[in-house]
This record gives C-alpha cells, sequence and structure tokens, in this order.
C-alpha cells in the first residue's frame, strides 16, 4: 500500500541516485562523438565557464520542452558555494537551474546529443531511490535468473550511466555507445534534461520513486562517503540544502512530479521504493511484464532472493565494494546502508519535520502521488 500517510508522517520526499562511483575502467575505445551542433562551453569575462547549448531544437514531439525552450544554457554556478557546503570536495555546475556534477555540465553536449535507440531501456530515478536495487532486478529479468551472468560485472558497469562523465574514463554515453542492443541504462536526469532522442525513439522508462524524507537521509550519508560530491556539512545544514534543491540533480519534488506527470504520456513502468519493499514478487512481477519476459514462478523466486537488502550488500557485484577508496569511503557509511522505510525518523526533528510536510504540501499540491513510509 502507498496509501497517504497521516499528517505527521505525511509526505516522504527525499533525493536519491547512485553511481556517482565509477572505477576507472580505460580499456574501451572511446567512440568519436557525433552530438548535434553546439557551441563549445567559452570562458566569459568573469572566469566562470558559459555554454550554449541547444537542447530541445529537435525535440518536435517532445513531451516535457515546449518552443520557448529553443535555447537551454548551461553554467557553472556563478555563486559555487552555494551549492557546496564545505569547499574541500568538487562544487557542482548548473544545467537549465538543475544542479550536476561540474563534470557533467562539462559533458552536457556529447549527454544532449546521445542517440537513443528505440529498443533501449532507461532506468530513472532521483539519488537514493532504489536504483542499483532495480538494475539488479532487471539484470536478472534480462537474464532469465541466471545468477552467474549477473556476476560478470560490478552493477554500476552493467549499465551506463549516461550523464556520468569523470575524465579519463569512458563518459556514460561513450560505454552506452559502445554497449550492444538492445540496451539497459540508467539516468538521473529530471525529465527536462532527457536528451531529446529517448522521446523521439519512444523509448521505454522504468521510474523508480523513493519517499523524500529517506531520500534525503540516503542522500546525506552518501554525500558523506561520496568523494565525488560535495561534502554534506552537518545534519541540519544539508537539510536546508536538500528543500532548497541545492543537491546534485536537483529538487527531489521537481524531479518526482516532473517523472510522475509523463507517465501516461510515454511507455513508462512508475515503481515505488516502498512497493518494492512491501511486496517484491508483485513488483518484479510487473517489471517482467513491462521488459515482455515470461518466465516461471522459480524463476521469480529466485530473482525475489537474490535482490533482497541482505543478499545484495553481502554480494561484491552489487555492494559497490569494488569502487575505489578515493571515490566511495565505505568506512564512513557503507553504501547499502540499511535499505529501510522510515529511517527519517531516526534524523528529523520534530520541527524539521512539520516543515518538511508543509513544504510537501506545497510542492506537490495537485499530484495524485502517495508515498507510504509505514513498512
Ligand atoms: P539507504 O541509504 O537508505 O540504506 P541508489 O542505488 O539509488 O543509490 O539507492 C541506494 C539506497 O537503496 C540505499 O538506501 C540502499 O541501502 C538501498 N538499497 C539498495 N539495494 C536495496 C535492496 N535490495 N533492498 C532495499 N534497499 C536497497
Amino acid at each position: 500500500m502507498r496509501g497517504g500517510q497521516s499528517l505527521d508522517k505525511e509526505a516522504v520526499s527525499g533525493p536519491g541516485g547512485s553511481s556517482a562511483e565509477h572505477e576507472p575502467t580505460c580499456l574501451e575505445e572511446r567512440p568519436k562523438v557525433t552530438g548535434p551542433p553546439a557551441a563549445r562551453p567559452q570562458l566569459s569575462s568573469d572566469g566562470l565557464r558559459h555554454a550554449q547549448v541547444s537542447l530541445c531544437q529537435t525535440r518536435t514531439q517532445s513531451p516535457v520542452c515546449s518552443p520557448g525552450d529553443a535555447n537551454w544554457t548551461a553554467i557553472s554556478s556563478p555563486d559555487p558555494m552555494a551549492l557546496t557546503t564545505a569547499g574541500t570536495q568538487p562544487s557542482l555546475g548548473e544545467v537549465a537551474g538543475i544542479p550536476l556534477p561540474a563534470t557533467t555540465v562539462d559533458n552536457w553536449h556529447q549527454i544532449q546529443g546521445f542517440e537513443a535507440q528505440p529498443d533501449d531501456l532507461l532506468i530513472c530515478t532521483y539519488p537514493k531511490s532504489g536504483t542499483t536495487w532495480i538494475q539488479e532486478i532487471v539484470d536478472l529479468i534480462e537474464h532469465s535468473g541466471d545468477v552467474d551472468k549477473c556476476q560478470r560485472a560490478a552493477i554500476q558497469h552493467r549499465h551506463p550511466f549516461l550523464e556520468w562523465a569523470r575524465p579519463p574514463q569512458p563518459s556514460g554515453v561513450e560505454k552506452a555507445r559502445a554497449m550492444p542492443q538492445p540496451r539497459v541504462l540508467r539516468t538521473h536526469l529530471p525529465a527536462q534534461l532527457l536528451p531529446p532522442s529517448f522521446w523521439e525513439s519512444n523509448c521505454k522508462f522504468l521510474y523508480v520513486a523513493r519517499n523524500a524524507k529517506d531520500c534525503l537521509v540516503s542522500y546525506y550519508h552518501f554525500q558523506r562517503m561520496n568523494r565525488t560530491l560535495p561534502d554534506p556539512g552537518t545534519w541540519d545544514q544539508y537539510f536546508e540544502t536538500f528543500i532548497s534543491g541545492k543537491v546534485a540533480w536537483g529538487s527531489w519534488f521537481e524531479h518526482v512530479r516532473g517523472w510522475w506527470e509523463l507517465r501516461d504520456n510515454v511507455q513508462m513502468l512508475f515503481l515505488f521504493y516502498e512497493d518494492i519493499k512491501r511486496d517484491p514478487k508483485q513488483e518484479i512481477q510487473k517489471v517482467m511484464k513491462f521488459m515482455e519476459k515470461n518466465l516461471d514462478g522459480a524463476v521469480l523466486d529466485t530473482i525475489v532472493q537474490e535482490t533482497t537488502f541482505e543478499k545484495m550488500k553481502a554480494n561484491p557485484m552489487t555492494n559497490r565494494s569494488t569502487a575505489p577508496k578515493t571515490i566511495l569511503d565505505q568506512s564512513i557509511s557503507p553504501f547499502m546502508r540499511k535499505g529501510i522505510v522510515g529511517d527519517w525518523k531516526n534524523h528529523f526533528t520534530v520541527a524539521q519535520n512539520e516543515r518538511f510536510d508543509e513544504i510537501y504540501r506545497q510542492k506537490m499540491k495537485g499530484t495524485s502521488i502517495n508515498f507510504c513510509t509505514e513498512l
């Protein structure tokens, strides 16, 4: 049941986006960039990077772009400290007002020029919403429950992370281009920043949403241990950063709302972390159907067993233990941290909870989304 939360437990919101932790792998040949023509980033007189990009010029059928969106601007934050809390770790840039890792902003032309194919399946999540979990589920379904095949590589390398850019590693776009079809890809991008070819190709989208409060908690601990994202500062500081949407990949509210509102216009399966937790079998069956895979009950049971939190925490191919400590320092906080619903109750003060609920009501007004926080 994703039924409503009572007022005191209402509004579950929170960020989540994993995968900023690829290990260096320089084995793949880098394909030539063949994206649409776009102006190159230039340094302006104020010393900031400004890039004119034409994100939506060919998106004639885009469900998320209007004619007024013809020219977008990617600009590094005019006040980098506005998007960082510690100053000693990587800062964020912005594309069209959405904070993103600076290296992603630097690679924006390539990302926007990505050529999706009609048989691509794109896993879409806000950070910390269960991306790794759904990836493992999808991979097991794709390989008909063959556990050994899903041990072929660490999870972060199985499904290219579209906006990943961390030279000299191959970018997410380069990895995707080198991958045989049909491809499973993943992204944390909000719908309005998705490369237009995904809409034009009528791809399948698998969106997983997690309640905002647990996302916030999970993202806080993730930023503590992730060296590619800004230091989160104290809990109280991060609470403010999160609700103001100044975290990488932007506002949870806008992200979830944006994708939710598209769900009937495109080929999308919209799932909830809390539902997968409550009834994994039922939710995995939905994914199987969406992927047009007809697997028998024994295979389904295997997938349920292999994707429990405990199993995935113990599995080196899913627990991110292969990522270098310089990227993910799991001595600070494990990647597979708790995997529960309602951990926000161990973090939020009463005042923070009341404030969060009020903001949630305002930002999510008019949507029919109802998250469950009780499990
Ligand atoms: P917590 O930090 O709350 O434990 P992402 O993959 O999008 O980065 O999301 C990570 C979050 O999903 C973490 O949440 C992680 O523990 C949780 N998670 C990963 N695999 C899971 C599983 N099999 N079952 C439940 N939660 C899982």
